[in-house]
């Protein structure tokens, strides 16, 4: 679609002399904003926290909203900096030490926000898995990263084989402790038992900080480390991008089990000391338009699937509500649609900022400034500090307007340091000093960069980030499935799906309840989000000589397209 330009947004936003930032802006001018300058040594969560609670301006304000249909709570800095001391002492008792791997697997509330930051002042790496995971997807997490403890609920211990787990000493359990003779340390004991002295354990800008499970298109997911370095980018894109100012009231839609939830949802808005919301639950248009009024939220970080499904419940719905303290929107994750930034400016009359980034990248790379003009479609452009290109394989940098590799020049402050485990992984990412994201872009002239898609067999559904080989792993596991490949298939509201295409053993034949029963075995024993919306029982599945399932030709079946070049395909 053709659509006008968006003129820029005037007033307080930042970097209005773009391209001349560009050419004087130097990482090493973030640094001036942290403690390290004094003393060589730095914490993530003295910046993002303790910081904060320090400061007698500061220290009782609100760092944390927390909002969830049975609860709502309230932390001030100076609160959630001692609950997180308390939790740190707690870690420390058990023996815990700079560079294990510290792992929280249960929903949004004030306690895992304390228990983060506790993992970090302790100098271990913390490991947010997201609450939707079901056995297999936390075994492989546990078991590649041998993650020394585990905080979390009743309700979800049921998925953690903790026989299959020996690196596992520790498990915390928050709230209500079961009572099935497991070895669990209960939470609120402890912290209440704990002193809320802590002495933070000072690491170097490269140690380590966070783990991040994500999936590529073949093998099991694979740990991303990022390190406390990464705090440079969240402070300057939290200026830059979020555009935070001191009385902001934040909102950011995303799990912390996944990147955005960590990097938006914790490090940026708190290394700038602003009022954040935490809400659980699941989604709903008026939910979230309560939250938004009830808050006074001013800057709202969501995703397209979530903008799709407001948008596909009208305007009217929106003018109910009291949006006024709104001023800043932003979007990531997917594709966002040019229709729903039309519909944002009707509805909200504000521009929707996309921003692009990736769990690898850990921070945002390219995106709409403020104060840049939104081309509608267009991921925006590179921020200041980042150099990015559209290459083709061999990491040549291609012309304006030609389609090709996105990439980005290797060696921005919030980028992974390793794959977990995984030497030859982590340096496939890099061709000829370039990192490829694996999508597929151009830029225009302008300097615009625009998506096209995935290069890979990486599955985007409503922004969450699905391995087809995880998915096909599981279903094979079902009885019934002989082989099986797994695709990603347009879908208007949440940009994929999840289709399978299965073939079934001799003994089985091809019935609803029976399609229904393997599609509840994987959302049952990986995840929800995993799980196929749609399964094709097929005679045969097409594979390479070599044996590999061939999903590009399945998607070109599904989608009626020409199947290209299939001279590899068995018989
Ligand atoms: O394909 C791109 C898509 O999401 C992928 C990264 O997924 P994940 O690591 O889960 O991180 C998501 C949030 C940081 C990318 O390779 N993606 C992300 N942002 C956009 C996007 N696709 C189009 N437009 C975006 N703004």
């Amino acid at each position: 679609m053709d659509m006008q330009a968006i003129a820029s947004k005037n007033g307080n936003f930042n970097l209005k002399d773009y391209e001349g930032t560009r050419e004087t802006f130097r990482w090493e001018d973030v640094n001036k904003h942290f403690t390290w300058n004094d003393t060589g040594k730095v914490n993530m969560a003295y910046e993002a926290l303790d910081r904060h609670a320090e400061d007698s301006k500061t220290k009782d304000k609100i760092a944390l909203i927390y909002s969830a249909p049975e609860r709502e709570a309230k932390k001030t800095f100076s609160e959630l900096s001692k609950e997180s001391n308390k939790f740190a002492n707690v870690l420390k008792k058990y023996g815990i030490e700079k560079g294990d791997r510290v792992f929280l697997f249960m929903p949004r509330s004030p306690e895992f926000y304390a228990a983060f930051f506790g993992i970090l002042k302790i100098g271990a790496v913390a490991g947010p898995l997201f609450e939707a995971f079901m056995e297999q997807a936390v075994r492989d997490r546990l078991q590649d990263s041998e993650a020394k403890v585990l905080i979390t609920t009743k309700e979800l211990i049921a998925r953690v084989p903790q026989e299959e787990l020996p690196h596992l000493e520790k498990v915390i359990i928050v709230g209500e402790v079961p009572d099935d003779q497991g070895n669990y340390i209960d939470y609120k004991e402890e912290v209440d038992g704990a002193s809320d002295q802590f002495d933070m354990v000072w690491v170097d800008l490269e140690d380590g900080m966070l783990l991040h499970y994500t999936s590529g298109s073949t093998g099991k997911p694979k740990g991303v480390y990022h390190v406390h370095n990464a705090m440079i980018q969240h402070y300057a894109t939290g200026e830059w991008v979020l555009d935070l100012k001191e009385d902001d009231v934040y909102w950011c839609t995303a799990d912390p089990g996944w990147v955005t939830g960590t990097s938006y949802g914790i490090f940026a808005p708190w290394l700038h000391g602003v009022t954040n919301v935490i809400r659980g639950g699941r989604f709903t248009p008026d939910d979230w338009y309560h939250t938004l009024e009830k808050y006074q939220v001013s800057v709202w970080y969501t995703a397209p699937t979530a903008l799709r499904m407001l948008v596909s419940h009208g305007e009217e719905k929106l003018r109910s509500y009291d949006l006024t303290a709104l001023r800043h929107l932003m979007s990531v994750g997917e594709p966002l649609n040019p229709e729903v930034i039309t519909w944002g400016l009707a509805a909200f009359n504000l521009r929707i900022h996309d921003t692009w980034w990736m769990t690898e990248t850990g921070a945002q790379l390219i995106v709409n400034l403020p104060a840049l003009e939104i081309r509608p479609g267009s991921m925006g452009k590179p921020i200041p500090g980042i150099e990015a290109a559209i290459v083709d394989n061999e990491g040549n940098e291609l012309p304006p307007n030609q389609m090709g590799n996105l990439a980005i020049k290797e060696g921005w402050p919030a980028m992974m340091r390793q794959i977990w485990n995984n030497p030859s992984k982590y340096e496939s990412y890099f061709i000829n000093g370039w990192y490829v994201s694996g999508d597929s872009a151009y830029r225009d002239e302008d300097g615009y960069f625009w998506f096209q898609g995935r290069l890979d067999d990486v599955i985007n559904t409503s922004g969450e980030r699905v391995g087809p080989f995880e998915v096909e792993s599981k279903l094979i596991e079902h009885p019934a499935v002989a082989e099986a490949g797994v695709i990603g298939k347009p879908h208007p509201e949440r940009g994929e799906i999840i289709k399978a295409f299965i073939t079934l053993n001799d003994k089985y034949t091809e019935t609803p309840e029976l399609l229904e029963e393997i599609r509840v075995f994987v959302k049952t024993g990986l995840s929800a989000h995993a799980a196929p919306r749609e399964i094709e029982v097929k005679d045969s599945i097409p594979k390479t000589r070599s044996g590999k399932i061939m999903r590009r030709l399945l998607k070109s079946w599904e989608l009626g397209l020409p199947t290209g070049d299939t001279s590899t395909l068995e018989e």
